[in-house]
């Protein structure tokens, strides 16, 4: 298989390294009885069904082959395929295709991107995002692929609904089902009732897979096969990963490792992680990471119902941009965060710098390397920069940006988000946070079954006028 491996170096968490600020193995042996039983708890709950998620590089032959199938009869009728999704529903897509095609894909002459249509997420409800887009492209010419595990989430529906009343007034009602195509769940929701009502190609995502651990399913699955990305072998590179995680020596396992040096971080008052690749094309996973591991471990509760206030806020950086922007705060600011960097050992472009300005001595260094190795250089740079300053960081290496290594990415941190839920003993597969505020949402427009709800809205304290600077 040759070297595909993910390289995972925590020596600048540690205080062999940075002082006593750093993480003593100590540390770690004392969590040894949790280790342990959060390892049980993972081999349980996987055997129990109730960790879906990590069976997905194994039990989707047939889905991956209905995809690939799809993909292949409809790619040539569309100019773009626009995903409608938020969350767990669009942010897995992006970040996949970010890291593995192209940065200017869209702006790519069809042929340079295989034959594949453009991409699109519409994610957010702005509505002048929206209503920009259809300035610049025809709907008629789009394959619309809405994501929505719950299939109600009103952010995604209220797009559908616009673009299907815009295909319907333009198309007959046979030729506008061919523009749509869901992803949801296979019984729940409003979603799968109106795509068998109305006639809609549909991909399901398993029942006990939640949003942010969808992006193995069809959820990403089909975007990424829609842009010539090729998800056999994401899939394997998330197996490739998996086994590694079935490792409970932690030293050999990745996944958990991050995960204890994380929960001793939090401990130690690290209740900030913030992750900068050093790679434009892994730019969104820090996007990605941020929902999996603030959706999952932030939580009022713990298993016990006692008041935890658990969770370590996510901070989205790039190398080495904010190296001229956050990292001046990261070295000299307060001991209040662990900094991940991600690294990639092999670009997939060289980039000479020519051998001019020699005459220069604050240009000459430059002439006649690489920008490859001037990034690379400055990130080693920061690495020494935060550990002269006794913060933690780690460093995570992909040998290069593919489709391989990036399954193993994604599911190394699912893997880690999930034992840090156990070490943290919350839930970390529910998000009853974020239902608070869709539920105000739907009681403020006054929708059925939510009166209860609107009257403990109506009850809040006014505001003050004093207290809003006009
Ligand atoms: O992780 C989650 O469950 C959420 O972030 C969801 O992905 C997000 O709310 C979108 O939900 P749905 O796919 O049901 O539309």
């Amino acid at each position: 298989m040759g070297n595909m491996g993910i390289k995972f170096d925590f020596n600048n968490m540690m205080s062999d390294f940075i002082g006593d600020k750093g993480i003593k193995e100590d540390d770690i042996q004392a969590l040894k009885g949790k280790i342990e039983s959060a390892h049980k708890a993972m081999i349980e709950k996987r055997a129990l069904g109730k960790m879906d998620w990590r069976d997905l590089p194994y039990n989707q032959n047939e889905i991956v082959e209905d995809i690939i199938n799809y993909v292949n009869s409809v790619k040539d009728d569309f100019e773009a395929f626009v995903v409608l999704g938020i969350g767990g529903s669009a942010l897995g897509p992006m970040a996949v295709q970010q890291a593995i095609n192209s940065p200017y894909y869209n702006e790519l002459p069809r042929e340079k991107r295989n034959g594949f249509p453009k991409l699109y997420v519409m994610d957010n409800v702005d509505p002048e995002k929206l209503s920009y887009f259809f300035d610049m492209i025809d709907v008629t010419k789009c394959l619309f692929n809405c994501i929505s595990k719950s299939g109600s989430t009103s952010e995604t529906m209220s797009q559908f609904m616009i673009i299907k009343e815009m295909l319907s007034e333009k198309l007959s009602k046979e030729e506008a089902a061919k523009h749509i195509v869901c992803t949801t769940d296979k019984v729940n929701g409003n979603l799968i009732k109106i795509a068998k009502e109305e006639g809609y190609k549909t991909f399901i995502i398993p029942s006990g897979v939640g949003g942010r651990f969808s992006e193995l399913t069809p959820v990403g699955l089909l975007p990424a096969a829609m842009c010539g990305i090729d998800i056999r072998k994401m899939l394997e590179g998330a197996a490739y990963m998996d086994e590694i995680c079935k490792n409970d020596d932690i030293y050999k396992n990745p996944a958990y490792m991050y995960a204890v040096l994380s929960y001793i971080a939090m401990n130690k008052g690290r209740n900030i992680a913030v992750m900068m690749p050093y790679a434009d094309s892994l730019k969104l996973i820090s996007d990605w990471f941020a929902q999996l591991w603030a959706e999952s471990l932030g939580k009022k509760f713990d298993n016990e119902h006692n008041e935890i206030f658990a969770g370590q806020t996510p901070v989205k950086a790039l190398g080495v941009t904010d190296q001229h922007s956050q990292v001046q705060l990261y070295t000299e600011g307060p001991f209040d965060k662990m900094i991940v960097l991600l690294g990639v050992e092999k670009f997939r472009r060289t980039m000479d710098i020519p051998a001019i300005y020699g005459d220069i001595p604050s240009l000459g260094f430059l002439g006649g390397v690489t920008q490859n190795r001037l990034i690379q250089t400055e990130q080693m740079a920061t690495e020494y920069a935060l550990y002269k300053a006794g913060k933690m960081s780690l460093t995570i290496t992909l040998p290069e940006v593919n489709e391989f290594t990036l399954g193993e990415l994604l599911y190394m941190f699912e893997v880690a988000t999930g034992f840090a839920g156990e070490l943290l003993n919350i839930n970390a597969f529910d998000q009853p946070g974020v239902e608070e505020g869709k539920n105000a949402t739907y009681a403020m427009f006054g929708r059925p079954g939510y009166d209860e709800k609107k009257k403990e809205l109506d009850a809040r304290p006014e505001k003050k006028d004093k207290y809003i600077i006009k």
